[in-house]
């Protein structure tokens, strides 16, 4: 029987909603006349995805890569591969990433070197959320939301074993 995992809250949504409206803006003010393409990584980006894009003031196309990195439970496995691929064409195309949170970075970094063996015209980076003593791989963040501590992060998207995407907060899954 699955034992009944320990929720802290750590972000409350109006912060993820400003942290949204902040990351729009700069998006608005730097693609503008541009028809940028905004690519989600799934599963954990859909819901930080269809907030962000509604604030964005600009012809935008969406697509998404599904990747898997870690299997069930807290520890990833440290290996990427591709699940689902791009089916919009990307050469030439104002490339954005969006994320919901570069851990170790290694899954964010396969997502860009992926992307970017397609010929973008620009390849850039957004993520809602960073954890940065957990990061393994450097890369310029182009766009963050807001930093997080090193505990297991759930909710807006956010799962563990598949659970609590739906959360419209974030929380820290408490050790038992
Ligand atoms: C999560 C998250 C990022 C990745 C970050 O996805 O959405 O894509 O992990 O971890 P990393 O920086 O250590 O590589 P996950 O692989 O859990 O899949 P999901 O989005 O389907 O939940």
């Amino acid at each position: 029987m699955d034992s009944q995992p320990q929720l802290k809250l750590l972000v409350k949504r109006d912060e993820i909603a400003e942290a949204v409206a902040r990351l729009a803006s700069e998006i608005n003010r730097d693609y503008e006349g541009k028809h940028p393409l905004l690519i989600g990584v799934l599963k954990g980006a859909f819901v930080f995805l269809a907030d962000l894009v509604r604030q964005l003031d600009l012809p935008v196309e969406i697509d998404f890569v599904r990747v898997c990195s870690y299997g069930s439970g807290t520890v990833s496995s440290g290996k990427v591969r591709v699940v689902q691929g791009v089916k919009t064409a990307i050469r030439g195309r104002d490339v954005l990433v969006v994320e919901d949170i570069v851990d170790t970075g290694v899954t964010t970094s396969f997502v860009l070197d992926y992307l970017g063996k397609k010929k973008p015209s620009s390849l850039k980076l957004c993520a809602l959320t960073a954890k940065p003593a957990r990061f393994r791989v450097r890369m310029p963040i182009d766009y963050l939301g807001f930093t997080v501590p090193n505990k297991f992060i759930v909710g807006y998207g956010l799962d563990f074993n598949q659970r609590f995407r739906n959360l419209p907060d974030m929380y820290a899954l408490e050790e038992q």
